[in-house]
């Protein structure tokens, strides 16, 4: 049975334990869906203040909704729109402070006041991003984006 993290410890234990956890549930899985589901879900009860945790998979076209945590989504995003099609066209993460700030941010969830994308890219190919939202302004620091962008890493791997 999967125990969620508790939100002690220091930050960069918290996330070295997540990064363990995320490797034994992808360990062996060949289903890229159930990998990403469980990989959500992680993220949503690891990370607090959190109301979106989830992924947009590239189709060879535009992003399309995938595996996620919080409300119904925008489900198509095309590259170059949004904080996700930005992130992905640019293939570089985006930490957004304040999402009301950002030319273009698609709203899904009223309750989202920053955010930060990750692109998933394997082999120079675009796969996707890791779409992560929050109802605070200013929720993700350089700290996170570091471990997120290992997260993704870990994801890219096994798709
Ligand atoms: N805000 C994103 C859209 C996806 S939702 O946040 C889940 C964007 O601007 O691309």
């Amino acid at each position: 049975m999967f125990q969620a993290m508790p939100y002690d410890g220091t930050r960069s234990e918290r996330f070295e334990a997540v990064l363990s956890q995320l490797a034994a549930l992808i360990d062996g899985e060949p289903s890229v869906v159930a990998n990403l589901a469980n990989a959500s879900a992680l993220l949503k009860y690891s990370m607090p203040d959190t109301n979106w945790t989830g992924f947009y998979l590239f189709d060879g076209k535009e992003l399309v909704l995938g595996p996620f945590q919080g409300l119904p989504a925008c489900i198509r995003i095309p590259l170059g729109r949004g904080v996700c099609g930005t992130s992905a066209s640019e293939r570089r993460t985006l930490v957004v402070d304040d999402v009301h700030a950002f030319p273009g941010h698609i709203a899904c969830d009223a309750a989202s006041n920053s955010e930060i994308v990750v692109p998933l890219v394997k082999e120079d190919r675009l796969l996707g991003v890791l779409d992560i939202d929050s109802p605070l302004k200013h929720r993700f620091n350089d700290e996170e984006r570091r471990f997120l962008e290992r997260f993704a890493a870990m994801i890219t791997e096994v798709m």
